[in-house]
């Protein structure tokens, strides 16, 4: 027989119990962001001291640190974590060891080999001008633009991801997608507006001619230049041709939502919501919402890619600024619970291995057995953004 005050009590418990709950989570998010930001400062420290002054962190392999040049396309996330984590920790140190990145990297912004210069550019120099308020840092960013949009095809109506090759005519990859920040935030920073005219035309046209009906992305489309058509549709480093492959999806959402912060254009916002739910719900999402390395991988399990949890999380959390709360909290459990996975030992190295790099479990190329189940600087740059949203937005 429950009393008048003990019937009172847990009716109390009842109310009360969902706000403590989200109280007490809000807390252990809390606690967990600052534990992986502070370890993520000591272990770039380790990254540093192992990597060459004139070169940029790659990955870890085989016991063994490797670097890359500062035309690979990810030259930039390694000086952009740095801006990161300096924003986070206000630490010196942190900031000096950027800004001797950047001045390896600046030679890049007329790189014009590829569509890879926003990567490069924006996510190194972007985040510098956006941390300090430099004006020469914007300027790097303002000359990137100028040359990323001589790679735009207007018999295509897009910007060529890669170069004609043995295969390949004209190729258009999903990833472009997130090259499109640079063009629309120097347009909006009062430069020239044919950058943001050129983003928007390529997002239209991606967003007609690489998406499926069930809203996952074809990895290339391979267009004709003189008669301004799709050749093929084809796969570059997922599973097969119609597959779905993880970091694609990845980039999608994250690119979507970018197009819809600048512009507002409603279609943009269904699009990355059409992304989020094929990612999210689909069946072969693992329950720790780390995927595989392509959503079609022929043998199930296998290897997951960090990155593209990482890249996920991240967009998932800018896309829960623009939707109702219901919405909203579908989004940002999803992309806690990639945090929270992403942090736990099955991903995050410990302090001193791993080379330096803070996440484990990322996939470069699957098939081409080039980075299966190492660090990639991406994968760190994402995660290190992720953290530093949840921050800013949800606590
Ligand atoms: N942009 C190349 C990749 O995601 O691997």
């Amino acid at each position: 027989m429950i009393s008048t005050f003990g019937k009172w009590a847990s009716a109390l418990a009842f109310l009360v119990m969902p706000a403590a709950v989200a109280a007490q989570s809000k807390n252990d998010m809390r606690r967990l962001i600052a534990d992986n930001l502070d370890f993520a400062v000591q272990q770039y420290q380790v990254l540093q001291d192992s990597t060459p002054a004139d070169r940029m962190p790659r990955t870890f392999q085989h016991g063994r640190s490797v670097t890359s040049d500062t035309e690979w396309w990810c030259s930039g996330f390694y000086p952009g974590t740095l801006w990161y984590l300096y924003e986070y920790s206000k630490d010196a140190k942190v900031k000096a060891e950027a800004e001797r990145r950047l001045a390896i990297l600046e030679r890049e912004k007329r790189y014009t080999g590829n569509h890879d210069i926003g990567f490069m550019i924006f996510c190194s120099f972007g985040n510098a001008y956006r941390i300090t308020g430099d004006k020469k840092y914007k300027d790097v960013v303002d000359t990137a633009a100028v040359y990323q949009i001589t790679r735009y095809r207007p018999s295509i109506r897009s910007i060529q991801s890669w170069n004609k090759n043995k295969r390949l005519n004209c190729p258009v990859i999903i990833d472009n997608m997130m090259n499109l920040e640079q063009l629309l935030w120097v347009s909006q920073q009062g430069g020239d507006k044919r950058f943001a005219d050129i983003a928007v035309t390529h997002a239209n046209t991606t967003l007609q001619n690489h998406y499926r009906p069930d809203h996952s992305t074809f990895h290339i489309v391979d267009y004709d230049l003189e008669k301004g058509t799709v050749i093929q549709k084809v796969n570059g480093q997922g599973a097969h041709d119609t597959s779905a492959w993880s970091r694609g999806q990845a980039w999608g959402l994250y690119g979507w939502t970018i197009m819809y912060r600048f512009t507002r254009d409603q279609k943009y916002l269904e699009q990355a919501r059409h992304v989020a739910k094929f990612i999210l719900h689909h069946p072969n999402l693992p329950a720790d919402k780390i995927p595989y390395w392509d959503y079609n991988a022929p043998q199930i399990p296998t290897s997951r890619d960090a990155s593209a949890a990482a890249i996920a999380a991240s967009a998932l959390l800018e896309l829960g600024q623009y939707v109702d709360k219901k919405e909203q909290q579908e989004y940002v459990t999803a992309a806690a619970t990639m945090l929270r996975s992403l942090a736990s030992p099955a991903y995050r190295a410990k302090l001193g291995e791993n080379g330096g790099f803070i996440l484990k479990n990322s996939v470069g190329h699957f098939l081409a057995n080039g980075e299966v189940d190492v660090p990639l600087t991406y994968a760190d740059y994402y995660f290190v953004e992720g953290l530093l949203r949840y921050k800013k937005w949800y606590l």
